[in-house]
C-alpha cells in the first residue's frame, strides 16, 4: 500500500486505532455529510464498523484508499479513496471528505491531486469525480485539479433512500495535457 506525500499532508492506509478520530473530526458530522450518500453517525460504533469494513478491504488487497492527515500528527482528518474502479484498472472514480474544521484550507485540493498522479503513474489512464449539483466546492476542488466538466447524471441521493438528484461529473485523462 503506498503511502503519498504533499507539501503539507501524508495519506496513508487506516489503522485499526483510527475510529476516534474519524468519528470526532468528520463521520459524526451533518455538515460533512450533506451531499455524500452515507448518514452522519450517531454512535462511533456505526465508525467502528465502517473502518472494520476499511481494514478487510485493505487485506484483501484494495489499495486505493487513504486517511488524509497533517503532516507530523498522523490523525486523520479526513479521507479520499477509488469509490468505483473499472475492470482493467484503467478508470477509476474518487470520493473524499474533509473535517468542517480544514475545509477551505486547499487539503482536498492536495489530496486529490496527489492521488490522481499516483493512479496516473500507477497505469489508469482516466481519473472521474462527481458531485451534488448544489456541492459547488467540491466541483471547484475537481476544477483546480485540472479535471473537466463532462456533463449531469443521476445518482441515488442517500444509501438506502429512493430519492435521486443530480451529480455533475468531471475527468481528467492521463496525457500532456494535464498538468498534474
Ligand atoms: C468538498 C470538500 C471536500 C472540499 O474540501 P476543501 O479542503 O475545503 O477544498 P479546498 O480548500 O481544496 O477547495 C475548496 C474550494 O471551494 C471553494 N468553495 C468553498 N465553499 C464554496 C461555496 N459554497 N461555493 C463556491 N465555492 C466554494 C473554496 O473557495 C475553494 O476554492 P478556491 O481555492 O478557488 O477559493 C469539503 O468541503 C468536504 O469535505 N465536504 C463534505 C464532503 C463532501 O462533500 N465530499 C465530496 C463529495 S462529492
Amino acid at each position: 500500500m503506498s503511502i503519498l506525500y504533499t507539501n503539507r499532508l501524508i495519506l496513508r492506509p487506516f489503522k485499526e486505532t483510527d475510529a476516534n478520530a474519524m468519528y470526532k473530526n468528520w463521520t459524526f458530522d451533518s455538515r460533512v455529510a450533506k451531499y455524500c450518500r452515507w448518514h452522519p453517525h450517531s454512535i462511533i460504533e456505526m465508525t467502528q464498523q465502517i473502518l472494520n469494513r476499511y481494514l478487510d478491504e485493505a487485506k484483501n488487497g484494495f489499495n486505493y484508499r487513504w486517511a488524509i492527515t497533517l503532516r507530523g500528527t498522523d490523525e486523520p482528518i479526513g479521507a479520499i479513496d477509488v469509490v468505483e474502479l473499472s475492470k482493467d484498472n484503467k478508470s477509476a472514480t474518487i470520493g473524499y471528505a474533509l473535517s468542517y474544521n480544514y475545509w477551505n484550507q486547499g487539503f482536498t485540493t492536495e489530496a486529490l491531486k496527489a492521488v490522481i498522479k499516483h493512479l496516473f503513474d500507477n497505469g489508469f489512464c482516466v481519473v472521474k469525480a462527481e458531485h451534488h449539483i448544489d456541492n459547488t466546492a467540491s466541483g471547484r476542488v475537481m476544477e483546480k485539479c485540472g479535471m473537466k466538466y463532462t456533463g449531469d447524471s443521476t445518482a441515488q441521493r442517500k444509501f438506502g433512500s429512493d430519492e435521486y438528484c443530480i451529480v455533475k461529473q468531471y475527468q481528467i485523462e492521463n496525457n500532456r495535457d494535464s498538468d498534474i
